[in-house]
């Protein structure tokens, strides 16, 4: 075997909780159109209220990764916003969260990112169903994203009250909040903290300290408990905490805080989860690409099988290729999914999810030596890929079977621009770029996988 085994990965026991979760916030931060960082700073906002309401450690754990994670379910309304007001999702979630409460401002905003881009026709036909049916619409929207981050919680081992915390994020305090419209001491304390922590963060970066205070003292009784904003309030009064939460190195600060050790344990199988969770939030992203990562490592494990990779290799290079589009978070569905070919500056906008890809990996423990399989999937063998231009050996073994799965999938699944190419077509179309584009002996490894399931298949028929 030409890779050592050993060179797998950080060991899983030696990997922190809040390293590798913390890291990975960093790609929820992209798809909220937040400044990197958001989720840790908020974390860090959240443990101050926290604390000053009597929290007990316990609870200032399940606090901490209620708001590392609360945004765990964003990528899930991503299109349906897109398509709803023909916006571009990020730059829409990220100047709506600053608008405050006033029904004509949010309006007015709604009706100014309505289909910026679009033609005439479309603009009108968005704000009409938009003026119709904006309840309903927004209810929906936020129950989506409440419901999917609650249950990627769950599924990563968190203890129900963090679910909940992440559920209950945009209730209100006087029962206005959506889904449910819960009110008051109902709402999980936990979910009053992570809403005020947000908010209080995106003002401060969008507008200082004085913006991040009034925005809290206004919503307080109406948005916000009156007890977390008199505990905010308190805790910001206090020397150095404006100065500490604008410090470079406060997201370091935060992933090194012992809070909630211990909550969950990190084995080599909830390293598999981690990696199958980022990638089904990937894939919520776009209608289009629903399943692609999970199936881009079923695809990728097979061709490594056949090219007679060991079993540790073969679990890392799965999980590799979970993450390897982690960076289209960054990317807004109103390129991903477009109807239509992509202009200069658009395909300029889908490159970068490549090294978006390698630079949060790249913070992330035991997923940090997959940063160059990120970053390099879209690199060909004959010098014409991107983002680098990288040739032949420059590009290794695992980033070109990653490529080769990758480009497998995309044909072989409906896009915006095209239908779903058949297997044989699709493996036809391949074998033309194979030792320009692919690596002839990845992509022969592949139809010969393939082929032999199939033949299983007919066999069992
Ligand atoms: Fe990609
Ligand atoms: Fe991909």
């Amino acid at each position: 075997m030409w890779i050592e085994e050993a060179h797998c990965g950080e060991a899983a026991a030696s990997v922190r909780l809040s390293k590798l979760l913390g890291a990975l916030s960093f790609a929820l931060d992209l798809t909220e159109g937040q400044p990197i960082g958001h989720c840790a700073r908020a974390a860090w906002i959240g443990l101050s209220i926290g604390r000053r309401m009597g929290l007990t450690e316990a609870e200032l754990g399940e606090l901490y990764y209620t708001v590392l994670l609360k945004d765990l379910g964003c990528s899930s309304n991503a299109a349906r916003i897109c398509e709803l007001y023909l916006a571009d999702d990020l730059a829409f979630k990220r100047d709506f969260k600053t608008l405050g409460t006033s029904l004509p401002k949010v309006l007015g905003f709604v009706l100014s990112h309505t289909g910026r881009r679009s033609p005439l026709g479309d603009r009108l036909r968005a704000i009409l169903h938009i003026a119709r049916h904006g309840g309903e619409i927004s209810v929906d929207l936020i129950q989506t994203r409440c419901d999917r981050g609650a249950e990627i919680a769950a599924s990563l081992g968190f203890p129900a009250s963090v679910s909940a915390g992440i559920q209950a994020l945009d209730e209100h305090w006087n029962g206005t909040g959506k889904p449910v419209g819960l009110a008051g001491e109902a709402i999980p304390v936990l979910a009053r903290i992570a809403r005020l922590a947000q908010i209080v963060d995106v003002f401060h970066t969008a507008a200082g300290p004085q913006a991040a205070l009034d925005e809290a003292r206004a919503r307080a009784g109406t948005w916000f408990d009156p007890d977390a904003v008199a505990c905010f309030e308190a805790a910001a009064s206090a020397p150095g905490f404006w100065q500490d939460l604008a410090a470079p190195g406060l997201s370091a600060r935060v992933f090194a805080l012992e809070q909630g050790r211990g909550l969950v344990p990190v084995t080599e199988s909830y390293l598999d989860d981690v990696a199958r969770a980022f990638a089904q939030i990937v894939d919520a992203k776009s209608p289009f690409t629903s399943g692609h990562s999970e199936r881009v490592s079923i695809y990728a494990d097979l061709v490594a099988g056949e090219l007679g990779y060991g079993e540790a290799r073969r679990r890392w290079l799965r999980r590799a290729a979970l993450l390897h589009d982690l960076g289209k978070l960054g990317v807004s569905n109103a390129v991903l999914d477009k109807n239509g070919r992509l202009d200069e500056d658009e395909l300029r906008e889908v490159r970068t999810h490549a090294e978006l890809s390698e630079r949060i990996l790249a913070h992330v423990p035991a997923f940090r030596d997959m940063a160059r399989v990120g970053g390099a999937h879209h690199e060909r063998l004959d010098g014409r890929g991107y983002p680098r231009a990288l040739k032949d050996d420059e590009i290794d073994l695992d980033t070109r079977i990653v490529s080769v799965a990758d480009v497998f999938d995309a044909l072989t699944a409906d896009r915006p621009y095209r239908r779903a190419m058949t297997v044989p077509q699709a493996l036809d179309l391949m074998e033309r770029d194979s030792g320009t584009a692919f690596d002839p002996r990845c992509l022969a490894a592949l139809t010969r996988a393939l082929g032999r399931i199939e033949g299983d298949l007919s066999r069992a028929a």
